[in-house]
């Protein structure tokens, strides 16, 4: 790509714009006034583990060729922290609501620090096996044969994406937490931006190339996993999967929304990704009994201590408020230099 914007994303204005969620307006401490279901619990642990995990996502896709194109890497490195911020709201509703598994370190006052679920990551990600070659597939086909494989990582990325932000519409439809309703809406808000990103390059690619359009239908037809997979077991992705979109007509909307959607982009036409794999988890929960149903979850701990409302979620107009002296002589030559030269002028 030469240019920052194509017809259908403006990447200088998503770079200049781009921030950690805002959820300063919150209702934080109404959280545990109102229940969630088992399957809402669900939810928000899958919902709150995949959104950590980009970051090693991440990491493989900067292995590939997407690496070379500085359109791709500014638009990763705002992605990540902004996945980040979303990890940790989850993150920090599950806590506030008195669910946090497995217990993790506070700090005196009764905060946790961040990463919130620092033994949480840890476990996930030893049981992934991070350090040894996991990787989304596409990584695996080898992204040094052509350039046209970017095409493929960018429709990857596409359909995660909105078939994420799809899932956080269909969780406000199944769950009556009004206080989940408003953190879900923001970061949609997020999530449709980045969508926007990777279809429009996804899209931009396989406009100009056969060879990409060809390979990306292949990929997609024989290889695409829901978002999630290989982090968590096929069965949590078909709870995932039924809970949110095999509930009945209004699920299968979503679905085949998403799939209308995925099906405009060139060289895609009438592919149906979701509403195949959610027959293939509708067969498997029929053929397998007791598959995939919404286990119990963990009660809330209201005895527990009520967890503080978080305070990191402040609208940072106010500047930093970690500014930091100099610690270093290097630094403080640098200081003096630059305040001389405030001075002089
Ligand atoms: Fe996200
Ligand atoms: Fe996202």
């Amino acid at each position: 790509m030469n240019q920052t914007r194509t017809a259908d994303f403006d990447l200088d204005r998503y770079l200049r714009n781009s921030k950690k969620v805002d959820l300063s307006e919150i209702e934080w401490d109404d959280i545990p006034n109102h229940p969630l279901t088992d399957g809402d619990v669900m939810c928000l642990h899958y919902m709150m583990d995949i959104e950590t995990h980009t970051v090693i996502y991440l990491r493989d896709l900067l292995a590939t060729r997407a690496a070379e194109d500085p359109q791709i890497t500014a638009f990763l490195s705002c992605w990540v922290y902004e996945e980040l911020w979303h990890g940790e709201a989850f993150s920090d509703f599950l806590r506030l609501y008195g669910i946090e598994e497995p217990i993790e370190p506070r700090l005196p006052d009764g905060r946790r620090p961040l990463p919130t679920r620092a033994n949480r990551w840890r476990d996930i990600r030893v049981s992934v096996g991070v350090g040894n070659g996991f990787g989304i597939v596409p990584t695996m086909i080898g992204s040094a044969l052509a350039r046209d494989f970017v095409a493929i990582h960018m429709m990857w990325g596409a359909v995660n994406e909105l078939t994420t932000l799809t899932g956080y519409y269909a969780l406000i439809r199944r769950s009556d937490h009004p206080v989940l309703h408003q953190l879900l809406r923001k970061v949609i808000q997020d999530e449709r931006r980045h969508f926007a990103f990777y279809r429009a390059q996804a899209k931009a690619r396989m406009e100009r190339s056969r060879g990409a359009r060809m390979m990306v239908r292949w990929v997609m037809k024989n290889l695409w996993t829901p978002v999630g997979a290989g982090v968590k077991s096929e069965e949590e992705v078909d709870a995932l999967g039924l809970y949110l979109f095999g509930d009945g007509p209004e699920g299968r909307e979503h679905a085949i929304g998403i799939d209308k959607t995925i099906a405009a982009v060139p060289g895609l036409e009438s592919l149906t990704l979701i509403q195949d794999y959610l027959d293939a988890a509708e067969r498997r929960a029929r053929e397998r009994p007791g598959w995939s149903g919404v286990t119990p979850m963990p009660a809330p701990r209201r005895d527990n201590g009520h967890s503080p409302a978080p305070t990191h979620w402040r609208e940072s107009l106010d500047g930093r408020p970690d500014v930091m002296p100099a610690t270093s002589d290097v630094e403080r030559r640098e200081e003096e230099r630059a305040a001389r030269m405030v001075g002089d002028s």
